[in-house]
Parts: structure tokens; C-alpha cells; sequence
């Protein structure tokens, strides 16, 4: 048989015909200055593995600093906040989140001492802090209360910037959280605080491990009447409308991988950056896939950090975060 000749104008297989056109034509990079390290950290000793996230603990504040010595050496400058709080510290209203000597405020002190231009991200939710293991006050007919809730979300954010965080990030769900958060800041003198919106925040079974990393587990009933359907998308556009007038500073999209559809909606309606959360699940699937010898662990993280920046986040945050840093600075 002879071969047969294609007369072919476009081959597309010449852009990619040797490492230096393929590194010059590259659409999409990344680095560590576009990723976000999430830490959890608890009030006592010691680091407690934490069992579905392998490489993950709940660090001690003096093993967090250490986390961050090593992210910060490897260019790694943003880093977000998740405490494990004292179960005799939770009540139904979650007092204990806008404590000034609580555990969060400490830790932001010291980082900040430390790393004066290290970005603090912090969490604002009750989840950590709830008796009910839910974002929102819990009315006793198992509602979630919304208005209520929002009252103390700004206390919480108050007490996070008085401490020193520089991006507040409500990942409560709750309506008109943005904008009052916002102009609490405001009246006390906080507007050069960010605001992070948790603007398309699905209620995702994805989100496990990171539950049994903070025993933070809702005791009853699910999160289904504030965090999204995962079967919605048009909804993200109405969420991220409404964040962006409140005065949101950055959207995002949480969990990445499995709604990067989302991620490219909102690049496509709005002008904000778009930050996307590869979640405690999603890291954990990577993991255990790398563990057992199945996946190629550097290439597959770098591949799945490649394509939710691809889809359109300007910032991602990823438990993977240190290690990525590591591996590009050819550290590991
Ligand atoms: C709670 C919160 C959650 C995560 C971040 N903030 C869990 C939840 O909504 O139940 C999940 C992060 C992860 O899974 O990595 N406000």
C-alpha cells in the first residue's frame, strides 16, 4: 500500500514540534505567586495528622509558623486561615469567633511580626465555632437564621481585622453578607481590607476531609439551604452580580476542579479576579491516587492547578500549595 500524502495548509502539529516553541506559545502559566496555602491550626501542642488528607495536619501555632517559613522560602505569599476550635469554646451562636484573644487574632499577631507582607486570608463563617457544626445560627426549628447570622459575621470580620488580617473571606453563603461586612469595615476605619467572596460555594461532598479536620461536621440536617446546588450555573452569574455591587474585592468558585465552567463564567461576568478552591477533596483523591503508586503526583497536581488557571482563575488555593512551590524551585 502507499502511502497516502495529505496536502494540509494548517498542520497544528508544527507549534508544538520541539520544547522551545512549545515554551514560547504556551497559553497558561502559573506559579507559586498565584497560589494560596490553606492551614489549619489548632490551640495545643503538637501536629495531629489529619486522616483523609495525607500530608495535612492540624498544626500547633509553632508548626504553623514553621508551614509558612517553608511555603514564604519557596515564594508561596498568601495563606488562609482555618482554626479547629475547643469543643467547650462552641455555643449556638459561635461567640467565640469575634473573641480578640481567641486563636485566629493570635496567630495573624504572630504572622504578621513575623512576615509583615504576607497576605492573612481569613475565614469568616460559624461552622468552626457553632455547637450546631453549621455556618449560620440554627433557630430551633432547624432554620438557618440569615440576618442574625450576618450580625455576627461582622463581628467576627471586625475582630479579624483588628488583628491584622489583610483579606476577609466569607464563606458563609448567607445574602447581603458582602455588603454588610463591607461597610463594617468601613465605619471603623478598615477599608483597606479586601473582601474574597466565597461567591459560588456548592454544597459539595467534596468537602469531607476538610470537615474531619476541624470535627466541624453540621450535627444535624445539611448545608443545602445556603451553599448551592451543584446542578446550577446561572445562579453563580446571580451570586457573583450581587457580590460584586456589595463590594466584594475577588470572587470565587469553590470547589475548581469539577465546576471549572463555573470558573469561566464568572471570568466572562465580571472583571474582578476570579479566585477558584481546589478543596480538602480534591486533594485527597490526588493523594491517594499518588500513595497507592496509580497517578504521577507532580505532573498530575501541576496538570489540575494548569487547568483551573486555563478556565480562568487568577488565584488558586490548593493544600498543594508548598509542595508546587517546592517542585518549581526544584526543591523536591
Ligand atoms: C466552612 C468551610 C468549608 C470549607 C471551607 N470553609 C466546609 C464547609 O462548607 O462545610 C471547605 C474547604 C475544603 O473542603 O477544603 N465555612
Amino acid at each position: 500500500m502507499t502511502q497516502r500524502r495529505l496536502f494540509l495548509r494548517e498542520r497544528p502539529r508544527r507549534n508544538r514540534k520541539s520544547a522551545a516553541i512549545r515554551d514560547a506559545v504556551r497559553e497558561t502559566a502559573f506559579g507559586p505567586e498565584h497560589l494560596v496555602l490553606p492551614l489549619f491550626v489548632h490551640d495545643g501542642d503538637g501536629e495531629i495528622p489529619i486522616g483523609s488528607m495525607p500530608g495535612c495536619s492540624r498544626c500547633s501555632v509553632a508548626g504553623l509558623l514553621a508551614e509558612v517559613e517553608r511555603a514564604h522560602g519557596v515564594g508561596v505569599r498568601m495563606v488562609a486561615l482555618f482554626p479547629a476550635i475547643d469543643d467547650a469554646l462552641k455555643d449556638p451562636t459561635g461567640t467565640e469567633s469575634y473573641n480578640d484573644d481567641g486563636l485566629v487574632p493570635r496567630v495573624i499577631e504572630q504572622l504578621k511580626n513575623r512576615w509583615p507582607e504576607l497576605m492573612i486570608i481569613t475565614d469568616v463563617a460559624l461552622d468552626p465555632y457553632s455547637s450546631d457544626g453549621h455556618d449560620g445560627i440554627v433557630a430551633p426549628d432547624g432554620r438557618i437564621l440569615n440576618d442574625e447570622t450576618v450580625e455576627v459575621l461582622c463581628r467576627q470580620a471586625l475582630c479579624q481585622a483588628r488583628a491584622g488580617a489583610d483579606v476577609i473571606a466569607p464563606s458563609d453563603m448567607m445574602d447581603g453578607r458582602v455588603g454588610a461586612i463591607r461597610e463594617a469595615l468601613d465605619d471603623e476605619g478598615f477599608s483597606e481590607v479586601s473582601i474574597l467572596a466565597y461567591t459560588a460555594k456548592y454544597a459539595s461532598a467534596f468537602y469531607g476531609p476538610f470537615r474531619e479536620a476541624l470535627d466541624s461536621a453540621p450535627k444535624s440536617g445539611d448545608k443545602k439551604t445556603y451553599q448551592m446546588d451543584p446542578a446550577n450555573a446561572r445562579e453563580a452569574i446571580r451570586e457573583a452580580a450581587l457580590d460584586e455591587a456589595e463590594g466584594a474585592d475577588m470572587l470565587m468558585v469553590k470547589p475548581a476542579g469539577p465546576y471549572l465552567d463555573v470558573v469561566r463564567l464568572l471570568r466572562e461576568h465580571s472583571t474582578l479576579p476570579i479566585a477558584a478552591y481546589q478543596v480538602s477533596g480534591e486533594y485527597a483523591m490526588l493523594k491517594a491516587a499518588a500513595l497507592r503508586g496509580w497517578l504521577d503526583e507532580r505532573r498530575v497536581v501541576t496538570e489540575s492547578l494548569l487547568g483551573i488557571r486555563r478556565a480562568g482563575a487568577d488565584v488558586v488555593l490548593t493544600y498543594y500549595a508548598r509542595q508546587v512551590g517546592e517542585w518549581l524551585a526544584g526543591e523536591a
